[in-house]
This record gives structure tokens, sequence and C-alpha cells, in this order.
């Protein structure tokens, strides 16, 4: 491991331990919160949520679903967030909320941080937010994120993580002359038409792909999570079938490590990419910095051909991705001096603008300089250890663990079925993912917002009193359910 008193992750976590716990989790009966206690924390949406529910159902005319976007989504219906502030929100109507979803991940700093903000407004009032053109800070900006992760020799920067993927995958295929590309199933890498397989649950394949022809995905594969028997299966294969153009992980595992992987499973998968001459792409859209200022693959201590970005690398301002990695491989995406020929086709009018990447650079340099990620890894720690004392004073079969500031408090177990147990997955993907939804209403009637309520992103923001008044609140929830 690469100096690990600059990452965020202070323990590897037992992870054999960890899927023990979780199958016999999916293996039993659910336990949800008990129906009067359930009826309580819907009361609270109905008399306390009032403008958010005026605004929602006006949405709804408007909007497909009322929300632009899947995470914006919570049973019962939408909350309007007006003020965001550190570790907190609070929504149209006044309430406030400790907040753990942290804009999927990429404000390491806490919400709307002052001195990131100053920046920006700074440069609104000189540049503006576009111009088209070149500007400085797309230079310091890519110089401040090959210093931290030197594996990225040049750097695209684009819009979205979901849009780098789609780059890297061409660069991967246009650099190999080859065609497959191979995930790990249930992984999510945005939903281009490629990656939009084995979406979520392992093993479902085009199950997701509606509207997508089969020849986008015909190029796409996906592994069970940490089988790597069946991933060296699927490179052999391939040499007959156009070839292996890369192979693409989440370092800390599917769904930021919601099945984590074993710690030397990235070097394994490297390995295996260097036998078969395939590309190996970590997406860190959610790792990369959070984990550390090296990213995931400095702690690991890995090296991958190609590294995507998303939303970190602003710290959550708009317009947030990009691709970096091998010189050699990053030149096919030369538009003008020094061109390979070779062309890998990319572009977007609002990528690299002077609004995204003065965010960027002051948010790296802010995160650098206050060892943001190792703040937010020990706030991470903290709940993660106070949420397994709950679930062990109360016997529930619940399972919390953490990767530094990624925690998970799997309780209905939903995130974990795959098709290697049919029987479960059919009889418990519907009623689990209820209950799901349910724990994060839940958690939201009393203060917390979690990411549909299994997954919590920790801040900088995070105090030791922040975390302990979460605790009490979990523990209003957890000590709430079925068969207490
Ligand atoms: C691991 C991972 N890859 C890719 C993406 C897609 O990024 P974006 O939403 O910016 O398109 C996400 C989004 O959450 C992600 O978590």
């Amino acid at each position: 491991m690469n100096e690990t008193q600059h990452y965020a992750i202070s323990q590897y976590p037992d992870v054999d331990d960890i899927y023990r716990r979780l199958n016999a989790l999916t293996a039993g009966p659910m336990r949800p919160v008990r129906r009067d206690k359930m009826q309580e924390y819907l009361n609270y949406f109905d008399t306390k949520c009032v403008r958010s529910k005026e605004l929602t159902d006006e949405a709804k005319k408007l909007i497909p679903g009322g929300v632009q976007h899947n995470l914006a989504f919570n049973y019962p219906f939408p909350i309007a967030i007006e003020k965001a502030d550190g570790a907190y929100l609070w929504d149209a109507d006044g309430n406030r909320y400790i907040d753990f979803l942290q804009a999927g991940g990429p404000t390491v700093l806490g919400s709307n941080y002052a001195p990131v903000r100053d920046k920006v407004i700074e440069m609104l009032q000189t540049c503006g937010p576009v111009t088209g053109l070149f500007h400085e800070y797309e230079l310091k900006l890519a110089e401040l994120i090959h210093r931290f992760v030197p594996s990225i020799e040049m750097f695209r920067m684009l819009g979205t993580g979901t849009e780098s993927v789609m780059a890297a995958i061409r660069a991967a295929r246009t650099y190999t002359r080859k065609k497959k590309v191979i995930k790990v199933g249930g992984a999510y890498h945005g939903w281009s038409d490629a990656m939009v397989y084995g979406l979520h649950v392992p093993g479902t394949g085009r199950l997701e792909a509606k509207g997508i022809p089969r020849g986008a995905t015909a190029n796409t594969q996906e592994f069970f999570p940490n089988a790597l028997g069946a991933l060296k299966a699927r490179l052999i294969a391939n040499i007959l079938l156009g070839g292996t153009a890369a192979v693409i992980v989440e370092p800390v595992g599917p769904e930021s490590g919601t099945r984590p992987v074993p710690f030397d499973f990235n070097q394994k998968v490297r390995e295996l990419c260097d036998e078969f001459g395939a590309l190996l792409i970590f997406d860190e859209v959610v790792t990369g910095f959070r984990i550390g200022m090296g990213g995931a693959q400095g702690y690991f201590d890995v090296k991958p051909d190609l590294t995507v970005f998303g939303k970190c690398i602003t710290g959550g301002y708009p317009m947030a991705g990009g691709v970096g990695g091998r010189a050699d491989v990053i030149m096919r995406f030369a538009a003008g001096i020094g061109g390979t020929g070779e062309r890998a086709y990319v572009g977007g009018t609002l990528s690299a603008n002077p609004l995204s990447c003065v965010a960027g650079y002051y948010a790296l340099l802010e995160m650098e300089r206050t060892n943001a990620p190792v703040k937010a890894g020990q706030a991470g720690d903290r709940l993660t250890k106070g949420l397994q004392a709950t679930i062990e004073k109360y016997g529930l079969p619940f399972v919390a663990f953490n990767q530094g500031s990624i925690c998970h408090l799997e309780t209905s177990g939903v995130m974990l079925l795959d098709l290697r147990h049919p029987l479960r997955l059919a009889k418990g993907l519907k009623p689990r993912k209820h209950m799901m939804e349910e724990m994060g209403a839940a958690y939201m009637a009393n203060g917390l917002i979690t990411l549909a309520g299994s997954r919590m992103y920790t801040s900088m923001a995070d105090t030791d009193d922040v975390i302990d008044e979460a605790l009490g609140k979990f523990e209003a929830v957890l000590s709430s359910v079925e068969g207490l």
C-alpha cells in the first residue's frame, strides 16, 4: 500500500466476514420498520413536508417522475432542498437534515464549501461560465490531477462520468483494435448504451437495456463480482471473438463497494489484463479523491491504464468528468496538436469550462490542504462503528461496513441479490427494494438523508458531534424494526 496515512481507509474491511453476514441477511426473513412506527414516519412527510409535496406534485406535470435524477427520488415523495451548508441540508419547509448523500459523493469538503464558492464567484465576475476557448485553469486542473494521480500522464476533461466512461472505452478500442469490454456485474458506470448491461443486479445482462439496440451491447460482457476465474475464462474465450479491449472496474467494488472486493482483487485484474493485452480502466467517479488524493489506485497501489473521473474533480460543481491515463492512449483524443491520425472522437461544448475548472482546482487544493479525505474517512469510521454497536445492541441481522468515508448499512440486502441465487432474487427483489425505500424514508423522517436508504458518504464537515447526533437518529429507526 502506498503512503497509507494519506488515505481515508484506516483498516481494510474483513471482506469474507462481510459476505458471510450479507449472505445471512439475504437468506433470512426481512426485518422492516414496525407498521405503526412506519405510519408515524410517513405522517412526517404529510405534515412537515407540505411545500415539498406541492412542488413535486407540480413538477410531475412537467418533469418525468417529478425529478431529473434517480438520486433525488425518495419514498414517499421527493423532498425539495433549498439550502446546503457543510454537514446539513434544509428543505423547502425549513426542516434540517444531516446530509449523508453529499451529492452522490463529490463534496468531500462538505456541501457548498465557502472557499471554493468564493473562487467560483470571482471567476463568474471576470470570465463568466464559458467562452468556448482555452482557459488557464484547464491546465492548472490537469497539472493538479497529474500530481495527485501519477498514472494520469494526460487528461481529457469532459462533462460527466457517463461520457468519460464512453470516451475511455472508445480510446481503449481504438488503441488495442479489440472489441470486447468486460465489466463487473451489478456495477454502474453511467447510462451510455454500452454500459446499461448487467446493471445493479449481477447476471441480468440486457434486463435494463430498454431502447438500446442489441448491437450496442453486443461487445459488453459481465462477470460475477470477485469471480476472477470467470473473468479469466471470458478473456480466453474473447481471443477468438475480436479480443478484449478493456476491463473496467470500480476499485472498491461495484456500487461504491456495496459488494466489496478482496484487497488483492485489483492487482489480480491488472495481471489478467497484462496477460491478455487488455487495458485496465478504473472508474474512480466516486473513489477518486474520496479514498485519498491519490485515488483508490494509490491506496491499492495498482496502476490502471486509464482512469475515469466524474463529479469529484470539481468538488461537485457542474460539468465534471474526464478520462486520463497513459499518454499513448489518451493521445487518441488529440484533435489538433500532435494528433495520431487515429482519432477517437470525443467532444462537448461545455467540457472544461472556466467555472468547472476553477472549482475543481480549488476544491482539490483545499482537499489536500485540509486533509479532507482522511477526515471524512475518520467520520465514516465513527459512523460505522456506532452503527455496528447499535446492530449488536438490538441483535439485528443488518450489516454495516465502510471503506473510509463510503459507508454501507444493509438492512434489506436487496443490493446483494443476484442470479447466482435465482429463487432469492425472484422472491426478494420487490419486497426488499420496498423495504430499502421505507428505511430511507424512516431515516429522512428522523432528519437523515442517505443514498437510497443504504449508503452514506461522510465529509470533512462531519465532526464527532454531527456523527453522534446522526447515530442517535439511526438508533431511533433501527430500534423500531419488527421483532424487537
Ligand atoms: C461509479 C460511477 N461511474 C459512473 C457514474 C456516472 O457519472 P455521471 O452521473 O456523472 O454521468 C457514476 C454516477 O453515480 C458512478 O457512481
